[in-house]
This record gives C-alpha cells, sequence and structure tokens, in this order.
C-alpha cells in the first residue's frame, strides 16, 4: 500500500478483522470522528507495513487499534503487529474489540500490550456484533440474515457514536480494565491459549467439493493455504479468524474435517451484505 500525505490524519484505526465485523465498527467509528470534525482513518493491518503504521501513528494525535476476540484473547496478527512496533511512550490510545457474546476482559488484553510500548491507552471498549462462529463441529447459532442483523449493528452503531464522544472528550473511559474482568476473561483465556497450538492445524479442504478458485488462498491473513502440485495445502499456521472458512464459495473448507452442513444455512458471510473479503486484505498488495 502507498500512503501519501493525504493518508495522515489526526485520528489513526488499525485493526485486523477474520470476517468483517472489527471492519464494520472500524469504519463506523472513522464515520463518527469525521462528523465530530476529525481526519481519521482505519487500516487493516494486512495491507500495511510496520513503517508504514509507525509513520501514521507517529503523524497522529490519537492512535486506535481493534481486533476480534478469540477466546478472550486478541489475535496472533494483532499481537504480533503491536509487539513489532517500538516503544512510543506517551502516545494516546484506544483499544477496542468486537465480540458475539462476551469476554471479560478482551480489549484489555490489547490495551496491556499497548502499554508495555509505552502507550498511554485511554479508552477501552467491547462491541457486540454477530457471531462468526460458523464451524459444524460447535454449533453456536449465528446468521446471515441481515434484517436480523441490522438490530445488532444498530446497536453497535450507537455505541460507536457514544464511543467516539468520549474519545473527543479526553475522559478517560476503560471499559473492562479491572480485576474482576482480568479473572473472568481468564477463566477462558487460559484453557483457549493452552489449545490454540492443536487447533491451527484444523483447517483443511474438502477436495471432491473444492472447484479450485484460489479464493482461500488468496484470502488467508498469514498464508496458511498454499498450492503444490497444483493441490491447496495448509501449513498448519491457522489462526482460527475462520474468513477461509466462512467465505469459500462452495464451503469446501474444512474444520476438524468437517465441512459446513447445508442444512445450517450459509456460514457467515461478513456484517453487511455480499460482504467482499478482499477489502481486508489488499489482493493487489
Ligand atoms: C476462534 C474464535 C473464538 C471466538 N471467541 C469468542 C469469545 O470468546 N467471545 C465472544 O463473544 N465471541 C467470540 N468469537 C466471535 C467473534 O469474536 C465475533 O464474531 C467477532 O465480531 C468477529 O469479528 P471479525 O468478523 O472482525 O473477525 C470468537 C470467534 C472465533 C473465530
Amino acid at each position: 500500500m502507498v500512503i501519501n500525505e493525504s493518508d495522515h490524519s489526526q485520528i489513526v484505526i488499525f485493526y485486523f478483522s477474520g470476517t468483517g465485523n472489527t471492519w464494520w465498527v472500524s469504519e463506523e467509528l472513522i464515520r463518527q470522528f469525521v462528523k465530530l470534525g476529525y481526519r481519521a482513518r482505519a487500516y487493516s493491518i494486512e495491507n500495511i507495513s510496520i513503517n508504514q503504521a509507525l509513520e501514521l501513528i507517529q503523524d497522529s494525535e490519537i492512535a486506535g487499534f481493534a481486533y476480534p476476540v478469540h477466546g478472550s484473547d486478541l489475535p496472533l496478527t494483532m499481537k504480533e503487529f503491536i509487539l513489532q512496533l517500538p516503544v512510543l511512550p506517551g502516545k494516546r490510545a484506544f483499544v477496542f474489540c468486537t465480540q458475539w457474546l462476551w469476554s471479560g476482559d478482551g480489549a484489555a488484553v490489547g490495551g496491556n500490550y499497548l502499554k508495555d510500548k509505552g502507550f498511554c491507552v485511554q479508552w477501552g471498549e467491547h462491541f457486540l456484533m454477530p457471531n462468526n462462529v460458523s464451524i459444524s463441529l460447535i454449533r453456536l447459532p449465528y446468521t446471515n440474515n441481515h434484517k436480523r442483523l441490522s438490530k445488532v449493528l444498530g446497536r453497535a452503531a450507537k455505541q460507536a457514536a457514544i464511543f467516539a464522544k468520549k474519545i473527543d472528550s479526553g475522559r478517560v473511559s476503560l471499559r473492562g480494565f479491572n480485576r474482576v474482568s482480568f479473572c473472568l476473561g481468564s477463566i477462558q483465556r487460559l484453557p483457549f491459549r493452552r489449545v490454540f497450538h492443536k487447533f491451527q492445524d484444523d483447517i483443511g479442504i474438502d477436495h471432491n467439493s473444492c472447484i479450485d478458485c484460489g479464493e482461500c488462498v488468496r484470502m488467508c491473513p498469514v498464508d496458511n493455504l498454499y498450492y503444490e502440485d497444483e493441490v491447496i495445502k495448509t501449513k498448519g499456521n491457522c489462526i482460527i479468524c475462520l474468513r477461509c472458512y466462512n467465505f469459500c464459495p462452495v464451503a469446501a473448507v474444512t474444520h476438524m474435517g468437517r465441512a459446513h452442513l447445508p442444512g445450517r444455512g450459509e456460514p457467515y458471510r461478513g456484517p453487511v451484505e455480499n460482504f467482499d473479503p478482499t477489502v481486508l486484505k489488499d489482493l493487489q498488495s
């Protein structure tokens, strides 16, 4: 991605989004900041180098970081992104996560990594968004009915407006940055971290239904899927964002050997109708 002078903003958001929810909230927040008179822009961390991000952060007044909650934790890509940043003492920052139901201290987990980098984390928030876990093994409820989803998005939009106003006011607001939330979040996070590496090799391809379009290979944020001898294989470094599983046009991506069950309807395909996951990963770059 090429960064121009016009890309430099007062508020920058760096987000990772597996299936579009965190992208949606980030863009909604940007709309709110612009309404409040800021120059603001959101960047997917898949489309930007660490040096470009650093340049944008240094030129900004406030930097935001956003990610989906995975087992009350932040995705590995976001953690690595933050860890690669140099120490930036005193830079004002906010952090938010998107989640389906609950995470305890989902935002604080990322916030603590940012604090270690010297950021002055002043605002933290959790946004309830649609569930993107549509794998057949764990039959959690999810929906692809965008009329029903509009209620969830309407609530998230209101929450984004309030969050933007809090940031604008300068008033510190750190939801979930407390001991109780930490203890509750840890109950889910610690076992999740223990089994995470086992999950990393669970994505596969049902070669009988695969149409060889290569979308999963192109979409994967961590290049876990790749071609070898014209066959799609996996490296075992999946971060379980479920992008490939949810957006495969013929549901040929499997999780723990199981493809998506047609009886469950379409897998989760993002917060808005015809959501295009290529916005999350600029395929030209
Ligand atoms: C591996 C995994 C773990 C998840 N863990 C949680 C969780 O602990 N709590 C929760 O409320 N939602 C959880 N979710 C749901 C997502 O956090 C939620 O749908 C999020 O908004 C997805 O954002 P994205 O579309 O930007 O990837 C999980 C999703 C995945 C894929």
